[in-house]
């Protein structure tokens, strides 16, 4: 049976369809709100306000839960690696052990980069943030991938340029890494596995499979989060028709802020600001909580989860193994536990259910890892593209319409044009 919600505006009732999802989730269809009241609806940071609906990840924030494709993160990060979760985004399907093949045997043809592009990193100063360079290299690489350009591009074509971005994207993050550090950029070497070439192209070294198999679950964790900040660029700015580079070069843009991806790199700051110190914890607990003052604690709260985010239980359990494997003793995890433990007994923090989010954690595997601070976020992209691709590619093939939301005009009313020598 067909569900309706009600609306009265200025004494006229209307009927508006309720949608359900498959996890019975639901939302009132507002289409036609504007047509038939006159009145839009206001909702700043899309707090409240579905987009789209999607078949590729479901969250309940509520409860903790979140499944690509209906698989739990926890089963994926336990027993997947990132390339089968990549594919199971992209395509909507676990791949066979054939189709895994031929998927990785693509993407390793794929992987080179013409040499122009390192020219392209050359001229950034020195010191630029892989972030910044990450989002300009991508947005470049549409140059040397012409009919990407094609807004009537065929399936074909679009499946050709995924490969071809998902391909380059771990040399296109190692090459904005070694240019921040003044270095050369490494070439991509044969035979490597997508995470083992990015290691290399970042050390110059085999890797080590500890290191492998901790970056795996990382980015399988990253994959993909649904309608969030940076995915929603991503939708609106593909919504125009442009290409798929730029709108992902958007998405790392959006990606890079310290509210969002940007956070790991922003906790281990904070944590290393915290060690540096010499204050008590309560003192930044304090800060956190004082209206007046900037700070927040990074790494906390999250839009979405309001009890945990099932990833940073994972990634709180990783980073105790991996630090255990390595043999590494890191004062910045005793601090963040401790931090962890007094914010969550704290009445202010509890009030707002902010616990600790993916990033909490994260920054200190990284580091374990030696993967410099700077190159956490784009870490962080590296994980989220495939979930950036799916949502890019399901938005085009729905053919949803053009992103463009409405405002409530608050400026000046209709008034005469005053000329220069009048003012
Ligand atoms: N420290 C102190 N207070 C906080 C924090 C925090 N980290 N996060 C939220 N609050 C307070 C906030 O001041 C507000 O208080 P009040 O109701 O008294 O005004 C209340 O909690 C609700 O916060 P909000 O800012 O309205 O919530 P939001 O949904 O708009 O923002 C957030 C979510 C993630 C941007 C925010 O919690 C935050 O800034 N966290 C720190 C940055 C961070 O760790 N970001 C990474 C998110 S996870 C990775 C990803 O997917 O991007």
């Amino acid at each position: 049976m067909e569900e309706f919600a009600e609306i009265k505006v200025e004494g006229k009732t209307i009927k508006l369809p309720v949608i359900t999802g498959t996890e019975n989730e639901k939302a009132i269809d507002i289409a036609k709100l504007r047509a038939e009241t006159g009145y839009i609806t206001l909702d700043y940071g899309y707090k409240n306000t579905g987009a789209t609906q999607s078949a590729i990840t479901y969250l309940d924030g509520e409860n903790g839960i979140l499944r690509y494709r209906g698989y739990s993160i926890e089963e994926l990060a336990e027993k997947s690696n990132f390339l089968e979760v990549a594919y199971l985004l992209i395509y909507g399907v676990l791949p066979s052990a054939n189709e895994l093949a031929n998927f990785e045997k693509s993407l390793a043809a794929d992987i080179n980069i013409d040499e122009r592009v390192k020219n392209l990193l050359a001229s950034f100063p020195a010191k630029a943030h892989p972030m910044a360079v990450l989002s300009a290299a991508i947005g470049a690489l549409s140059t040397f991938d012409v009919d990407s350009q094609n807004p009537n591009r065929s399936k074909e074509e679009v499946l050709k340029t995924i490969i071809s971005l998902t391909a380059k994207m771990p040399t296109l993050s190692a090459w904005a890494y070694k240019n921040f550090n003044g270095e050369a950029c490494v070439n991509p070497k044969a035979g490597l596995s997508y995470i083992e070439n990015f290691i290399y192209m970042m050390f110059g070294k085999d890797a080590d499979p500890v290191i492998v198999d901790a970056i795996n679950k990382l980015l399988i964790l990253h994959a993909d989060h649904e309608q969030n900040c940076s995915t929603s660029t991503v939708r609106i700015v593909g919504s125009s028709n442009a290409n798929l580079y730029s709108s992902i070069s958007a998405g790392v843009s959006a990606l890079w802020g310290p509210l969002h991806g940007g956070a790991n790199q922003a906790v281990i700051e904070m944590l290393e600001a915290i060690r540096d110190s010499g204050t008590p914890l309560s003192v930044w607990i304090d800060k956190a909580k004082d209206k007046n003052d900037p700070f927040r604690l990074m790494g906390f709260g999250h839009r979405v989860y309001k009890s945990f985010d099932p990833r940073a239980t994972i990634i709180k359990k990783a980073a105790d193994d991996v630090l255990e494997k390595l043999g590494i003793q890191d004062p910045l995890i005793d601090i963040a536990k401790q931090l962890e433990q007094v914010a969550l007994s704290d009445e202010y923090f509890k009030a707002r259910n902010l616990y600790p989010n993916v990033d909490f954690y994260s920054g200190i595997i990284y580091k374990a890892l030696g993967i410099p601070t700077e190159m956490f976020t784009v870490m962080f992209a590296l994980g989220r593209l495939p979930g950036w691709i799916a949502q890019w590619k399901e938005m085009t093939e729905n053919k949803e319409p053009i992103g463009r939301p409405r405002q409530v005009y608050t400026g000046a009313n209709d008034r005469p044009y005053v000329a220069i020598n009048n003012r």
